[in-house]
């Protein structure tokens, strides 16, 4: 992985992800267990508070998002996509593709976030699942996910300015080579017409924040 990937894990933070979440198994992904929360308005407000700011990105990392949760079965129904390669999650959230990868014996995992929390609960959902998953906080979406043989990314097409950087930043990982796969619940701004669907799966979501409680979720592979 690039050099600029530096871990970043401060005690405070890994200490405010295990008091804000309870250790349990995913739904749908049960192999891997995370550090999730229940209530996802009211962790918003407490990082708000523990943080002295207000306009913090909401608590991504303390749920398992339908597209991640989509790419997390995949890869443990099919573990050859990853099995001895080198792995980038990206946009990782709580890392539960990054483990799940790890588990299916991928060579190295890399999960990068922009969020300090996202780091620290990868760090410790790695830790509790047995597996190394080397978490950084780096913004790596204007390069081409190199070296990685496989960029691996859950839900990232519900912004139209996220999707912008990262359709581009996709297409250069395939490029040079990447297997790319993304997991997608019906987002608005994922270019279906560039993808080719691997598999559909009904994932069970947490229902305050899809206002469902399934999602159907496609894993696609670009190109
Ligand atoms: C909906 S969550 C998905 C998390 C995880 N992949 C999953 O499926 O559960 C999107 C994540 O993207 C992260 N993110 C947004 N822009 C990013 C960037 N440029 N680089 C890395 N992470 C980013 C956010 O912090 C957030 O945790």
């Amino acid at each position: 992985m690039p050099s600029e990937l530096r871990t970043l894990q401060p005690e405070p933070d890994l200490a405010f992800v295990r008091s804000a979440t309870e250790l349990k198994p995913v739904p749908f992904v049960p192999e891997v267990r995370l550090h999730m929360a229940e209530d996802a308005i009211a962790l918003w407000e407490t990082t708000e508070r523990a943080r002295g700011e207000v306009g913090l990105p909401p608590p991504f990392w303390a749920f398992a998002w339908a597209g991640g949760v989509a790419v997390s079965r995949h890869l443990l129904d099919h573990p050859e996509l990853v099995a001895g390669r080198t792995v980038l999650d990206v946009a990782a959230g709580s890392g539960v593709v990054g483990v799940a990868a790890a588990l299916c014996g991928a060579r190295s995992v890399y999960a990068a976030e922009i969020d300090a929390y996202a780091v620290a609960a990868i760090g410790l959902n790695a830790r509790a699942n047995g597996v190394r998953v080397e978490a950084a906080l780096v913004d790596l979406v204007d390069g081409d996910g190199a070296p990685a043989d496989v960029v691996l990314a859950g839900d990232v097409f519900y912004e139209r300015e996220m999707a912008a950087r990262f359709l581009p930043f996709l297409e250069r990982a395939a490029a040079r080579g990447a297997t790319v796969v993304v997991g997608d619940p019906g987002r608005a701004y994922l270019p279906r017409d560039r993808f080719t669907a691997l598999a559909d799966y009904r994932v069970p979501v947490v229902a305050d924040l899809e206002d469902t409680a399934v999602k159907t979720t496609t894993v696609w592979r670009l190109g």
